[in-house]
């Protein structure tokens, strides 16, 4: 496929709210991220990702927006984000603003016209319907939970598959379209380095807003309704041809939920995208349920499982064209408490982790604080959760018959918050984080893992993550482990996850071993060089690779 910028770059993301506060007012910040460049580029970053900082009242803590051409008093000026791509640029390092575009908040001037005038072209911007005897307009579920309409008062009921504050737009009209593709360009003009786009699978309807076979709660999910909705792909290139195209720029897109076979389209050669984000083995946890009962729990899923899941997805994606590789993000737990034991966390299995998903095939994206280790937080109290939807699913729970221990317990394992913790940069007051009193609760791990600490160390998870990156840019390596292919290999052991990235005849073999135990693998290569491991050794005698517990080799083959 014709190479592309992005295709080499290491991207990282940002959840601003949690990364550095310069102002001390609790609440992390555009200047504050400036400050932290320094550090972004040490680790060898090209792309930062930073969630949604627009104006917005903060009910989906940025997904909401009121003003998309104005960045919200909270995060800075519109200054300090030029500042920001300026000050970025002179490290080699691109902005990629996340793009809200299946929603805006309620409190956007459209949602307020449309709201005291049924009749304004506004209105069209949203999805208003009456309600039949009482009831919504049909039985869609929000996907925070709860009903996918808000009555408004006057028999209309407005459409929200998130939460009430995020009025869902109305792509079918052509001047809203236009009105947020000229908001695309501003940005673009700005330059930015390109967008990460935000629920982007749902903006498409099923026209005859139909009821569907209800589950146990008379709802059902919005998978048949919005969701990859046939017609889909018209307003996406239109959006490509109108935007993207007019930029060297990167975007990628959150699109859960598009059959292997539809990949061509979202991220071929045009696709509607430079790459998206693949659901499947990130969420093998979870699945959207509607209940917390569909969680899964460490041990209800193999590795075997995983790694069917993940290899589908890279030879798949290789076949037509380019994907995001990542473990975390701020909608998940941490990844070690998604995929590995309690009593397993440290340096080898962060670090086997890393090495599993870096050198996929894909752009990596590390979300802040995975590069340090970090696991989730322990939650004390129902009062020191911050996420909308974790609120809502404490509430769920409880009404499906869990007391409000067990509630916080289920809760705390799959909260969001796990994710938005605020960034520890030392060992000091609020992890270093803020001189006020941060917005959300710090992970007490931050005495043992912090940034300052990490940096210093040569065994540290940081230190390890740099290695990776390292290897990545080498150009002695680069290519395999860039634009190279992908091969799945070593299948028949169960607590293995290996392949080979390979590009003109070079071959580089990734092991690693996902499991607490000694494992010995026979190895049908000549290793060549090992080029490296998460232990201080690696032994291969005879052919046969001994692997300990939560090691990764990464070895140049014959
Ligand atoms: C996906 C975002 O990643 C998540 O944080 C947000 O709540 C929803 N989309 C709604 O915008």
């Amino acid at each position: 496929m014709e190479r592309k910028w992005w295709q080499n770059a290491i991207a990282y993301q940002i959840y601003p709210r949690s990364f550095y506060d310069s102002n001390g007012d609790g609440v992390g910040d555009i200047r504050g991220i400036i400050e932290k460049l320094d550090y972004l580029q040490d680790l060898g970053i090209d792309v930062v990702w930073i969630c949604p900082v627009y104006q917005s009242p903060m009910d989906d803590n940025g997904y909401d927006i009121s003003d998309y051409y104005k960045i919200d008093p909270q995060f800075g000026t519109n200054e300090d984000m030029d500042e920001l791509i300026a000050e970025a640029k002179k490290r080699g390092i691109k902005i990629v603003m996340d793009l809200v575009l299946n929603h805006c908040s309620d409190e956007h001037p459209w949602f307020k016209k449309a709201l005291a005038d049924p009749t304004c072209e506004e209105a069209d911007y949203f999805f208003f319907r009456k309600g039949e005897n009482g009831n919504p307009p049909n039985n869609w579920r929000s996907m925070f939970g709860g009903s996918a309409w808000e009555p408004v008062g006057d028999g209309r009921y407005y459409m929200h598959i998130f939460g009430k504050k995020q009025p869902d737009l109305n792509w079918e009209n052509p001047k809203l379209r236009k009105a947020l593709y000229d908001m695309i360009n501003y940005w673009l003009d700005k330059g930015v380095g390109g967008f990460r786009i935000d629920a982007i699978i749902h903006i498409k309807k099923d026209p005859t807003l139909a009821s569907r076979a209800p589950e146990a709660d008379g709802m059902c999910g919005l998978v048949e309704c919005c969701r990859n909705y046939p017609g889909i792909g018209e307003f996406l290139t239109e959006m490509r041809e109108q935007t993207f195209d007019r930029a060297d720029c990167m975007t990628v897109a959150e699109a859960p939920g598009v059959p292997y076979e539809q990949y061509g389209d979202y991220v071929g050669q045009p696709g509607y995208f430079s790459m998206m984000f693949d659901f499947t083995y990130t969420e093998i946890y979870a699945g959207w349920a509607s209940s917390w009962k569909g969680y899964k729990k460490i041990g209800e899923w193999t590795v075997p499982e995983f790694r069917d899941m993940l290899f589908r997805s890279q030879t798949e994606i290789q076949k037509v064209g380019w994907g995001a590789v990542y473990l975390e993000n701020h909608d998940y737990p941490r990844s070690l408490d998604k995929y590995i034991p309690d009593e397993d966390h440290g340096f080898a299995s962060a670090t086997m982790l890393a090495t599993l998903y870096f050198l996929l095939r894909g752009t990596p994206f590390i979300y802040q604080g995975q590069e340090l280790g970090m696991s989730n937080c322990p939650w004390d109290s129902v009062e020191e959760f911050n996420d909308i939807s974790t609120l809502n699913q404490y509430q769920l729970v409880q009404r499906e018959g869990c007391t409000p221990e067990e509630a916080l317990k289920v809760v705390g394992k799959y909260s969001r918050d796990n994710a938005r913790t605020p960034f520890p940069w030392n060992s000091g007051k609020n992890a270093g984080f803020t001189t006020g009193k941060p917005w959300l609760k710090v992970n007490p791990s931050y005495v043992a893992i912090n940034a300052e600490d990490e940096k210093k160390r040569d065994d540290s998870v940081y230190a390890y993550y740099k290695k990776l990156v390292a290897l990545r840019k080498d150009p002695a390596t680069s290519g395999p482990l860039g634009y190279g292919t992908i091969t799945p290999c070593l299948l028949d052991y169960d607590d293995v996850v290996a392949y080979i990235r390979s590009e003109d005849g070079q071959n580089i073999l990734v092991v690693n071993h996902f499991g607490s135990g000694v494992r010995k693998v026979t190895l049908p290569y000549d290793v060549q060089q090992v080029l490296l491991t998460n232990y201080p050794a690696t032994n291969i005698a005879g052919g046969v690779l001994t692997l300990q517990p939560y090691q990764s080799v990464v070895a140049q083959i014959g």
